[in-house]
């Protein structure tokens, strides 16, 4: 099981910045960078990512042997899962990529960066604050009334992540894929895309073996590696 080592701060800008520097200057696998708050906090695909205290923010070098990086976000979004159950048993649901959602808002979010060999994997989890103006349903721990605190939410979620990282190394993607699936939206349903390039509207066929969301839409099954999704109703 890996054994992480943690770096507190009370503030940085960015927990990926901070693990960043510390990849490149030469730190272990596991080394964990988490602060109080972040001043500029980052979320995927260019967005900001508010970070006032109350929340956990955390970056963990990993130094994989792996090649498949990509299925690390899938990980990452079970031991979201599993913190979440721990407070709130059963609720959290997961939407590609990396996403978990309790009653249709979004809990955490999951960003992974590359430096040198290194994967730095950023973990935002909301415990106390609820970012505003956000232009998707946003909820927290605490809004869901679960009687949850930052240090033991932390502690919990590097726990699992723990657990997590160490069932897909010795059980493969396979097992990460299976336990996705049950958590995710079902096969079938109606989800909205926004690529960078595109947006494509189809009916969830399934994750691929490395990672992409197969979607029904016009023209046939297609692969995306890519986007942001919002499900649909009807
Ligand atoms: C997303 O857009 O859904 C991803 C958000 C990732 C936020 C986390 S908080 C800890 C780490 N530091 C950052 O600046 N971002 C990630």
């Amino acid at each position: 099981m890996i054994a992480f080592d943690i770096r507190f701060y009370d503030s940085l800008g960015s927990t990926q910045d901070e693990a960043r520097r510390l990849a490149q200057a030469g730190a272990r696998h596991g080394t964990v960078v988490t602060a109080l708050e972040q001043t500029a906090g980052r979320g995927r695909l260019g967005r900001y990512w508010a970070s006032p205290a109350g929340n956990v923010y955390l970056s963990v070098v990993l130094r994989l042997e792996l090649p498949r990086v990509v299925e690390l976000g899938f990980v990452a979004a079970l031991a979201v899962a599993d913190t979440v159950d721990a407070y709130l048993p059963g609720r959290a649901t997961l939407k590609w990529p990396n996403d978990v959602l309790v009653d249709g808002g979004k809990i955490s979010g999951i960003l992974i960066e590359h430096v040198d060999a290194a994967a730095i994997i950023g973990i935002g989890l909301n415990v106390l604050h609820v970012p505003e103006r956000t232009p998707y349903p946003v909820t927290s721990l605490g809004a869901l009334h679960a009687a949850a605190e930052v240090d033991a939410a932390r502690e919990l979620l590097l726990d699992a992540l723990a657990r997590r990282l160490d069932a897909w190394r010795s059980e493969g993607f396979a097992r990460v894929r299976a336990d996705w699936l049950r958590r995710a939206h079902p096969s079938g349903t109606r989800l909205h895309v926004t690529s960078p390039d595109r947006d494509i509207e189809g009916h969830f066929v399934g994750l691929a073996d490395d990672g992409a969301l197969l979607l029904d839409a016009a023209g046939g099954v297609r692969r995306l590696l890519v986007g942001d999704v919002s499900v649909r109703v009807g």
